[in-house]
């Protein structure tokens, strides 16, 4: 079959901004952004107008390199100062994707190593590098969807994932998704089962959206009931997403993945993690050491601008939990198919991409 996948984030025809699609607007409207700013684009991630860990990387790549050109006339200590204050901005935008630090850092190493050069020259080199992530990123998910596509069971596939781990969270075919993605363009019969997410529903706005309209069968799931689909022997794999991986398999991925992980493993279903090599951190040892980004509790109090708790009650909302590398069956990156023990199989993984400069 013909896939037809949106595209998350690219350069305007012009070279001159960012185009974003606005995630927080979806399913109801279709619309993309024109960014012509580092601060434009660091909003735009902190209120997951754009979302999801590779594709978070790739804006904060392209909004430090569009900044940078933005500045080329300027004199020297103005460029750098402009420089210095995006990447700074971009770096804290949000804290647990790695790829989002290792894609400013990138930047940041090309613009040190260029010392005396010219700011056109600099700026230059930025664009391409920053282009460089982006086609990067296509490829690596091509390369997830076939590594993925290899490991699922023959018949029609039913598979279970959470959030978005899909082409709007990447900027090509996904990391979760690209197996199925893979599987189906090849004639598979796939059946996909979203998680809905709470509470900013990535998996019933985002996911489904995404699945309609590449042409898969898709059913969105309650948070609360996943467990039962797996007990019931209703899954037959489960694909998850990653936003950090420790370098000893630890994974940090959107809230429930861990619940997912835990009943998986009790109903005896296959569990694996899709992630590129910009996901590997081989500079975390373990899950502990992975900050955990909280959202404004108005996010669960006024769930879309209705009141849906008591205004002033206290909330817990971490975006993110950690799943244990003992819960989890293998990981799936561009490279192939890791499986435990983790360690030195997540810094060879890594490496293979980012070279001694690794992910800091
Ligand atoms: O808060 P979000 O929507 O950015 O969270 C995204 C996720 O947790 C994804 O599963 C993860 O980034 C992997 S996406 C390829």
């Amino acid at each position: 079959m013909q896939l037809n996948l949106p595209v998350a984030v690219r350069w305007a025809a012009d070279g001159r901004a960012v185009e974003l699609l606005d995630q927080t607007l979806l399913p109801g409207r279709e619309v993309y952004l024109r960014l012509e700013t580092a601060t434009d684009v660091a909003e735009a991630i902190r209120s997951l107008r754009v979302r999801g860990a590779p594709a978070i990387g790739v804006a904060a790549a392209l909004g430090l390199a569009l900044e940078a050109a933005r500045h080329t006339a300027a004199p020297r200590d103005e460029f750098l100062r402009a420089f210095d204050a995006a990447y700074a901005e971009l770096r804290r935008a949000r804290p647990t994707a790695v790829n989002l630090a290792w894609a400013v850092d990138h930047l940041r190493r090309i613009a040190d190593s260029l010392g005396a050069a010219d700011n056109g020259t600099i700026a230059c080199r930025l664009y391409g590098a920053a282009t460089q992530i982006l086609d990067d990123d296509i490829a690596m998910c091509r390369r997830m969807g076939e590594h993925g596509a290899a490991l699922l069971p023959e018949g029609t596939v039913r598979a279970l994932t959470v959030c978005n781990a899909g082409a709007l969270a990447t900027s090509g075919m996904g990391t979760a998704l690209a197996p199925l993605y893979h599987a189906a363009a090849q004639g598979r019969a796939i059946e996909v089962y979203a998680c809905e997410t709470r509470p900013l529903l990535q998996g019933s706005r985002i996911t489904a959206w995404e699945l309609a309209r590449a042409g898969l069968p898709c059913t969105v799931v309650i948070d609360s009931a996943a467990p039962l689909l797996l007990r019931d022997g209703a899954i037959d794999i489960v694909f998850t997403g990653a936003d950090r991986i420790a370098a000893n398999g630890d994974v940090a991925n959107k809230v429930g993945t861990y619940s997912l992980a835990v009943h998986a493993a009790r109903a005896g279903v296959p569990f694996y993690v899709v992630a590129p090599a910009t996901t590997l951190d081989p500079h975390t040892a373990t899950g502990a050491g992975i900050e955990i980004e909280h959202r404004d509790a108005d996010e669960v109090r006024r769930g879309f601008g209705a009141l849906t708790a008591p205004a002033d009650t206290a909330v817990y909302a971490p975006a993110f939990d950690v799943t244990p590398a003992e819960l989890i069956t293998g990981i799936v990156t561009d490279s192939g198919v890791l499986r435990a023990p983790y360690a030195g199989g997540i810094e060879r993984a890594a490496a293979a991409l980012h070279g001694a400069e690794a992910t800091r």
